[in-house]
Parts: C-alpha cells; structure tokens; sequence
C-alpha cells in the first residue's frame, strides 16, 4: 500500500476514538469553560495596549479598532466552536487542520499555536513583572536591583536590531511563570479553580474602572473621534484604526484556548460552543466600555504608558484610590492569562505527540495528577527561560501573527469539512457558514496585512524551522504513517 503523502488527513473517527480513549480527567462544565476563556484572554491587552494603541495610532477611535478585531474573533469563534462540538480534542486548530486540509498544514498550524501559546504566556508574564514592580514601587519597597527586573536584551529602533540593555535577568518574571508552571503540573482541577477566582477579581476590578469613571467622563475627549493622518501610514486616521486593531487583537488572544481543554470537559458538544463564545463575548463587551471610559477620562495623547489605566485614574483626584486596586487586579488578570496559556501550550505538545509527530516522551500523562506533566515542564521552562530574557515587544509580535494563522485556517477548515464530511453530526453548527467563515477570513487577513513588516520576517524564521523538525522527525514517525 501507497504510504499516505504530507496533505493525508486524519480521520474525524480516528480522533473521536482518540477522545473516548484519553486518560485526561473530565471535570469541566460550562461555567468553567467560559471563565477559563476569560482567564486566558482578559490582560495585558485591556490594562496596556488600550492606553498606548489609542495615544500612538487610533485616537478614540480606538473603539473601533475594538470592534473591528472583536468580529474577526466572533466568526474565527463561531468556526472553532462547530469544530470543538464536533471533535473535541485536546489539539484544538491543528487537530481541526489535520482532519480537513493534511498533515503538513496541521503541522503548520500546530507550529504555530506553539508560538502563540509559549510566547504569550512569556510576554504576559514579563508585563506582570512591570506591574509587580509598580506594586512594591507603590508601597515604597525597593530589595529589587534594576539588574534584576529587566531583559538583558531589547530591540533598538526598527524592530530587527537587539542590544544589550546592562540588565541580567528579569527575575519577577521568571519566578511567576515557574509557579504557574507548579499549578498545570498538578491538575486542571486545581487549575480551574485558581483560575475562577483570579477571573472573578479581574472583572470586579474592571467593571470598577467602568462604572466609577464613567460619571467623570469629559466627552469632549472624544472629539475628533478619528484623529486626522499625521501623514505616516498607521498613524491615526482609518489607517491608524486599522493598524491599531491588528496591534490590539492580541487583547483577544486566548479566547480560543478553551478548546485545547476540550477533552477535560465533561459535556464538551454542548460546553465548548457555550465557553468560547461566552468568554469571547463578555470580554468584548468589557473591552469596548473600557476603551470608551478610558478615552473620555483623558485626552489621548496623555495615555501613552505603561500603565494607562492607572495614569487616568490619578489624573481625577477622587478616582485616586481605585489606582491601586487596578494594579491588583492587573497583577491577578495577567497571572490568569499566564496559567491558561501554560496550560493551553502543552495540551497541544500532547496532542502533536499522540499523533507520533513530536516525540513520545511530551505525550505521557501523570499517573496520579493525570496531566501531560513533561509537556508541562518543558512549557514552563522555556516559557520561564524567554521571559526572563526577551523584551516584551519582540515576544508580543510573535504571538499575534500565530493566532491569526490559526483562526485563517479554522475558517478555511470548517468549509472544507462542510463539504468533504456533510454526514457529520455537527451538535454546533455555525449559522450562515459561507458569509461567515469568509468574513472571518477576510478580517484576519486584513489583520495580518497590517502586522509590520519585522514580525513576517520572524514567521518565515520560525517556519522554516518547524519545516525541517517535521521532514527530521514528524514525517518519520507520524502515526498515520507508521499506521498505514
Ligand atoms: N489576551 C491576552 C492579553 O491581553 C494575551 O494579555
């Protein structure tokens, strides 16, 4: 017999039987669906980039950089949730883009959640150090020796030129990603229960913003709604807006890690539609008051800083004591997003691993916490290694542009599946698929064209090594293969 070629697919009956099988322990329902999509979305996006997107490239018109990306993530949502209904796997987009387009696009793909999960649990994990020290900075504690608190490395002007900074190691950085990596070691359960909490402190404190600075906003603030061009591409006007949503869209990440845990949930053809799309709706809603409220309390130029929110809370005397407690809830918002993405990251390792293309050892399950604990680890590690390292806008880059591959795929993917299997029972189907898988398409690309032109440069990089470990390792000892 033929041995099947790079594009062969995975039988959706093949992956089905693989979920009746998994050791993984079921213990989600749709309340802790929907709060880890919270968990792992809700960050560094809303506590810093709102401020720093509308002061650099979109004006109050931010809001609709809010909105333009927020759509994009609904059709890309609605088409991960027929696929998570439909074959709940741990392996999410790639396990999706192995059933319908081929192997080496689900490599692809898969190479590329690993770039958005591990590089976004390390950024995030770096803006919780800024924040951890604006904490002590707060309370006028200072053991920390700057040498300490920053990567050794940053990027000079354009974006392709890294000097060292003086600094050694960005220590508070390390130290949260090693403890989040303790919690995924020793179960999900624990997990989510962590992760409930933090997403209950975050939204408290954000809804917070929201209603006790609305009554001081000067609308006045919102005038010119879209600043005109400054005459460079991106900067303000409806370029701006969309450059500013391209940048932005990372505040959505994480939406789709609630499919990586559909095999830990325990009804997932009903709870994963309602944990990704809920989690993706709550959080656009809080986004777009946000960035609303955000915009009225000060003028835009002024909310150019590292922490936007708590600059326009001080600018209004009587808003002043909410500062701290934002800083809190930051702190707790991003501690979330670092766990969920931790945990999203070696659900895929196990899921390429099961599937024979990455080596075995990332696939074994621990037999008492019943978690892919060396995926785990090695996630950590790594995660812990390039936070402590990296600067935040170099790792930031890499995660959108990964993100966005994987929601281009899962539209062109629920299509193709439409077409190839329409047998299929499908417990959530998306409503009017065509128009909308291709409008999701269509965003996202327009997303990525907006994306400058250094983080393309870091994707062919990044691909061209994924290429050669799957012709090295994954072609050999992929199962299908190796079946066949
Ligand atoms: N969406 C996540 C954040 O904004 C990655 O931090």
């Amino acid at each position: 017999m033929e041995k099947p070629g790079i594009f062969a697919t995975m039988p959706v009956a093949q992956l089905q039987h693989d979920y009746g099988s998994s050791s993984l322990k079921r213990s989600l329902g749709p309340v802790a669906l929907t709060s880890l999509g919270i968990g792992a979305t809700i960050g560094t996006g809303i506590f810093v980039l709102t401020g720093t997107v509308a002061a650099t490239h979109a004006g109050p018109a931010i809001v609709l950089s809010f909105i333009v990306a927020g759509l994009g993530c609904l059709f890309a949502g609605l088409c991960y949730a027929e696929f998570a209904s439909l074959v709940p796997v741990t392996g999410s987009a790639y396990a999706y883009s192995y059933a319908t387009l081929g192997e080496f696009i689900a490599w692809f793909v898969g190479w590329n959640l690993v770039l958005e999960y591990l590089f976004a649990a390390a950024t995030v994990a770096v803006g919780w150090s800024r924040y951890f020290m604006a904490l002590l900075d707060t309370f006028h504690v200072g053991f920390l020796p700057k040498a300490l608190t920053a990567s050794p490395f940053n990027t000079v002007g354009d974006t392709t030129h890294i000097a060292a900074t003086g600094a050694w190691i960005n220590l508070p950085a390390v130290l949260i990603a090693l403890v989040m990596m303790c919690i995924c070691y020793v179960g999900i359960r624990q997990s989510a229960w962590v992760n409930n909490i933090i997403v209950a402190i975050k939204v408290i404190i954000v809804l917070a913003v929201i209603a006790f600075g609305a009554p001081y906003v000067n609308p006045a603030n919102w005038h010119p709604f879209v600043p005109p061009n400054t005459g460079t591409f991106g900067a303000f006007g409806w370029s701006g807006v969309l450059r500013a949503s391209g940048i932005i869209f990372f505040a959505y990440v994480g939406f789709d890690a609630v499919s990586t845990t559909a095999q830990e949930a325990r009804n997932p053809s009903r709870d994963m539609p309602i944990g990704i799309l809920g989690g993706l709706a709550i959080c656009t809603v809080l986004y777009i008051l946000m960035a609303t409220v955000l915009t009225g309390l000060l003028p835009y130029p002024q909310l150019n800083d590292a922490a936007p929110v708590a600059v326009a809370l001080a600018a209004h005397p009587q808003l002043y004591w909410l500062r701290i407690w934002v800083i809190i809830g930051a702190l707790a918002g991003l501690t979330s997003v670092i766990l969920v993405q931790m945990l999203a990251q070696a659900r895929i390792f196990l899921a390429m691993s099961n599937h024979g293309l990455l080596p075995q050892f990332l696939g074994s399950v621990h037999p008492r916490f019943r978690t892919p604990h060396i995926a785990t680890l090695i996630t950590g590690f790594t995660a812990a290694a390039a936070s402590g390292l990296l600067p935040l806008g170099l790792l930031g880059e890499l995660v959108s542009i990964g993100t966005l591959i994987a929601f281009i795929v899962v539209c062109i993917g629920v299509l193709v599946l439409r077409r190839t299997r329409p047998d299929l029972p499908r417990p959530f189907r998306v409503p009017a698929v065509w128009p909308v898988a291709l409008a999701g398409l269509a965003i996202c690309l327009l997303m990525v064209s907006f994306l400058p032109a250094g983080t393309w440069v870091r994707l062919v990089v990044w691909t061209a090594l994924g290429v050669v470990i799957y012709f090295t390792y994954g072609y050999r000892h992929s199962r299908l293969r190796r079946e066949a």
